[in-house]
C-alpha cells in the first residue's frame, strides 16, 4: 500500500530480527496472558523516530497515542538519547545511598515547574508506585485512611491503585479498595444529572460532599483525581469542578492530588499541569510517563511538611532516582522548553480539534469531541440524543486508521472513544493527513449503514 504520510527523512535501519509470526507466539507461549495487544492483526513496531513509528517491514506510521501517551518530546529525540547514553556510559547504578549530581538538580528544575511550596520530590519508576506514595504520604499527614477517587479514573495497576481505579475492567473481584469510595464523575457528557456542564459540576460536588459526610466522617485522607481522565476516555469537568471539591476535601482535613501522569508536562497545550486549567493548587502532585519521554521514571511532588512524615521509618526504592533516568528527564525538561512543545501542543492540538469539530458537524456518529491541547478524545454513538454508544463502529475506525498508517488509542467507559495523544512534536500536517483518514473512515462506516 502506498504511504500517504506527510514526508520524513529518518531512513529505519533493515529489520533483521524473528519474523512477527515467530515473535507472537513466543509472547502467547512465555508471557501472562494479561499482556495485551492491540489490532486484529497484531502490529510490531521495531523503530521510532519523533512522531513515527517503523514496522518490520520499514512501513511508517503516524503515531497518535505516543507509547500511551508516554512520548512527550517524540520517539528515539536525538537530544534526550544523548543524554541518557553519555549517562549510560558513565555510570548506571548505585542508588540513593550516595550522593549523584542529577537527582537534586532534577528535582530542583522539577520543582520550579510547579507552584510554590511544592518543591519536595521523590522518584520512582511508574505512576501506579508514584500513585501509592502519595496515598501513602496523604494518610500518613492526616493520620486518616479513606481516599475519594473518581468513577471511571484510571491510577495504575498494583493492589492499592486497582482498589482505587474505578473502571470496571480494570478491576478484579479481591479486596483492595478498603477505605476507597467513589465519587459521581464530573464528565458533562455522560453525567447521571442533567444540566449545563456548570450545573453538573455543582451537582457532583454534591455527590463528593455526601460521601464525605456520610461514608467518610472524619476519616478522608485525600481526593485523587486526574483534571482530564486518560484512559476513562478524555472526560473532563466545567472548571468550577476541582475548585469546589478541593475547597470541601480541605474542609474536611483531607488533601488534594493531582494525578498529572498523562495531563502533565505542557500537553494541555495553556498550562504546563492539567490542575492549572482549573485555577486550583493541589497537595501532592504525581507525574510519569511524559516526564521520561519512554524511561522508567515517575515522581511524587509534594509539600516538605508532607513528604516529612515519610521520614518516619525506613522507605526506600532501588530504582527510583537513578542517574540514567535523571538525565533522561533533565534532558525532556529541556527539550520541552527550547523546542516550544508546549506551545505546539496548544496550537497544533487547537487544530486538531478544530478539525474534529468540523468532522463532527458531518457526521452523525460522531457524538463529542473533547480534551485540551494534544489530550483529544473523540465519542462515537449510534444516536445524538440517546447517546448510545457504538463500540463496534469505533473498532472499525480504529483498525481502518491503522491500515491506512495512523495509531490512535481507544478507551471510554463503553470502549467507544479515540484517544488521541501523540508526541507533541506533531505537526499541521500530520494532523490534516490524520483528518482526512477519520473522514474517509467515517465516510466509509456511513456507507455500510446509512443513517
Ligand atoms: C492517569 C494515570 N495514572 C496512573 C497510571 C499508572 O501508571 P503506570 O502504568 O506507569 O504504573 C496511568 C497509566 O496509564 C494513568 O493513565
Amino acid at each position: 500500500m502506498k504511504n500517504r504520510l506527510p514526508p520524513c527523512a529518518h531512513v529505519p535501519a533493515p529489520y533483521t530480527g524473528p519474523a512477527k509470526a515467530e515473535v507472537l507466539a513466543l509472547r502467547q507461549r512465555h508471557c501472562n496472558p494479561a499482556i495485551f495487544t492491540y489490532y486484529r492483526e497484531p502490529l510490531m513496531i521495531v523503530e521510532g523516530y519523533m512522531q513515527y513509528l517503523f514496522d518490520e517491514k520499514d512501513r511508517r506510521y503516524l503515531d497518535l497515542f505516543a507509547g500511551i501517551v508516554t512520548v512527550s518530546c517524540g520517539h528515539s529525540h536525538p537530544r534526550v538519547l544523548a543524554r541518557a547514553r553519555e549517562q549510560l556510559e558513565r555510570l548506571q547504578h548505585t542508588t540513593t545511598i550516595y550522593l549523584h549530581p542529577l537527582l537534586g538538580e532534577f528535582a530542583r528544575q522539577l520543582a520550579g515547574k510547579l507552584p510554590p511550596g511544592l518543591d519536595v520530590v521523590y522518584f520512582v519508576n511508574s505512576g501506579s508506585e508514584a500513585n501509592d506514595l502519595a496515598l501513602t504520604m496523604a494518610r500518613l499527614y492526616t493520620g486518616h485512611h479513606d481516599i475519594i477517587a473518581l468513577r471511571n479514573g484510571y491510577h495504575g495497576g498494583t493492589s492499592a491503585m486497582m482498589g482505587v481505579t474505578a473502571l470496571h475492567t480494570w478491576k478484579y473481584p479481591l479486596p483492595q479498595g478498603q477505605g476507597v469510595h467513589h465519587a459521581v464523575c464530573p464528565d458533562p457528557y455522560r453525567s447521571p444529572y442533567a444540566g449545563t456542564p456548570e450545573e453538573i459540576a455543582r451537582q457532583s460536588v454534591t455527590d463528593l460532599e455526601e460521601i464525605i459526610c456520610c461514608s467518610t466522617p472524619g476519616r478522608i485522607a485525600a481526593f485523587i483525581a486526574e483534571s482530564i481522565q486518560g484512559v476513562g476516555g478524555v472526560t473532563t469537568a466545567h472548571p468550577d469542578y476541582f475548585r469546589l471539591a478541593y475547597e470541601l476535601v480541605r474542609q474536611h482535613g483531607g488533601l488534594c492530588i493531582a494525578d498529572e501522569v498523562q495531563t502533565g508536562f505542557g500537553r494541555t497545550g495553556d498550562h504546563y499541569w492539567g490542575f492549572e486549567n482549573f485555577g486550583v493548587v493541589p497537595d501532592l502532585v504525581t507525574m510519569a510517563k511524559g516526564i521520561g519521554n519512554g524511561a522508567p521514571l515517575a515522581a511524587v511532588v509534594t509539600r516538605r511538611e508532607i513528604a516529612q512524615t515519610l521520614a518516619q521509618r525506613l522507605h526506600f526504592n532501588t530504582f527510583g532516582g537513578n542517574p540514567v533516568s535523571m538525565a533522561q528527564g533533565l534532558a525532556v525538561l529541556e527539550v520541552i522548553e527550547t523546542e516550544r512543545l508546549q506551545e505546539n501542543a496548544r496550537l497544533v492540538g487547537g487544530h486538531f480539534k478544530q478539525g474534529l469539530e468540523g468532522l463532527q458537524a458531518t457526521h452523525p456518529l460522531i457524538g463529542d469531541v473533547r480534551g485540551q491541547g494534544l489530550m483529544l478524545g473523540v465519542e462515537l454513538v449510534l444516536d445524538r440524543q440517546t447517546k448510545e454508544p457504538a463500540p463496534s463502529q469505533t473498532a472499525w475506525l480504529w483498525e481502518y486508521a491503522r491500515e491506512q498508517g495512523v495509531l490512535t488509542g481507544k478507551g471510554g467507559l463503553h470502549g467507544n472513544v479515540l484517544r488521541l495523544k501523540p508526541p507533541m512534536c506533531l505537526t499541521r500536517e500530520d494532523v490534516d493527513f490524520a483528518l482526512e483518514v477519520f473522514d474517509e473512515g467515517l465516510r466509509e462506516l456511513e456507507r455500510q449503514a446509512p443513517g
